[in-house]
């Protein structure tokens, strides 16, 4: 296999999927969503407010513990 064609994804832990772009992207709902950029950081948390795309939304921190401080 020659790297030419070959387009890279990487899993980024806790974080995005990055896809070399550009990209045109399928959600479940059968719409398609489009991006140019050079590299695509697509959500895999689910909490981005510009889903199927990261917006970054992975880092904020869920609270789990509900004790006092
Ligand atoms: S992976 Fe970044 S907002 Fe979901």
């Amino acid at each position: 296999m020659t790297g030419q064609n070959v387009r890279k994804v990487t899993v980024v832990p806790n974080g995005p999927v990055l896809v070399e772009g550009p990209v045109e992207l399928v959600t479940e709902d059968g719409v398609t969503h489009t991006s140019d950029r050079f590299v695509v950081a697509v959500c895999a948390c689910r909490r981005s407010k510009r889903f199927p795309f990261c917006d970054t939304s992975h880092r904020k921190r869920v609270r789990t513990d509900t004790s006092p401080e």
